[in-house]
């Protein structure tokens, strides 16, 4: 995997055959990164992790990886990178695999969707110690090119068995080239809207009936829009707007079409 990854001339690059976790390892670069962007790749991962202390099972074949990045914002407004990383996931996938990629969703937070199944998930971490003001960010990729777990609550599946054909060297890589382009804009003044409006063209249930899990309850309503910080607008049924900062969103019977680009249905 290593003799063909490339990162954009402002990027280190460091590829590990096999690591704890790259989030890990990239949290282990603060101590003497500050201030510089650092990519980290994995051929697999012994203890890979995903969002809410889940596990991420990271044998061979897949995409592992991490970028360690000080953007000089508040963590409330570094928090909306996962959203520069999806859009930036999606593109790479599209421009990699044409009329394929466009089978590509976004689900909230920090997913993607083929044919409405996950396919990557994004891990945002941070660490305030060695930033002081300017936090490190972590920015955890991970992608399924070749294979999925199929425990999952959420169903899973990869680009392989879905037709599309990239490996995780070459995903990498275009990976790295869109987030650049998609961070520049992002650290714009109100770069995030711009993010936000990309990320809505292909999201996966806007308009439509969702359920929301916030740890111990659900809720239910109409998935509407995402505010300024990205978080979930939800029309409940009483007409109420309910801001959802973190949970997990599961879709309708019939909510989601196998290929959903915000048509209505
Ligand atoms: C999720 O959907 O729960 C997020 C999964 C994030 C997995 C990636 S794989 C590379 C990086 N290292 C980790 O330990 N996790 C992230």
């Amino acid at each position: 995997m290593t003799a063909s990854l490339s990162v954009p001339a402002s990027y280190a690059l460091h590829y590990l055959e096999e690591v704890d976790s790259t989030n890990s390892e990239a949290l282990r670069l603060t101590t003497s990164a500050r201030g510089e962007k650092h990519w980290v790749v994995a051929g697999r991962q012994t203890m890979g992790r995903g969002r809410r202390g889940r596990e991420w099972t990271s044998k061979p074949g897949n995409l592992y990886a991490s970028l360690l990045l000080y953007p000089k914002k508040s963590l409330t407004e570094a928090a909306t990178l996962s959203f520069v990383a999806g859009v930036a996931i999606r593109q790479a996938i599209v421009d990699l695999a044409q009329p394929a990629g466009e089978r590509i969703n976004l689900k909230w937070p920090n997913d993607l969707l083929v044919d409405g199944k996950k396919i990557a998930g994004i891990l945002l971490e941070s660490s305030l110690e060695q930033g002081g003001d300017n936090p490190a960010i972590v920015i955890g990729v991970g992608v399924n090119c070749a294979h999925s777990p199929n425990d999952t609550e959420f169903p899973a599946t990869n680009l392989a068995s879905a037709g599309i054909d990239i490996n995780p060297s070459e995903l990498f890589n275009r990976i790295a080239i869109k987030f650049n382009e998609f961070y520049e804009i992002w650290m714009q003044k109100n770069g995030f809207t711009d993010i936000r409006d990309h990320w809505l063209k292909s999201a996966a249930g806007i308009g439509k009936p969702i359920t929301v899990r916030l740890g111990d309850r659900e809720i239910q309503g109409v998935f509407e829009s995402l505010d300024a910080n990205g978080q979930l607008i939800l029309l409940e049924s009483n007409n109420k707007k309910t801001i959802v900062t973190a949970g997990d969103v599961f879709f309708s019977r019939n909510s989601v079409p196998a290929h959903d680009n915000n048509q209505a249905s």
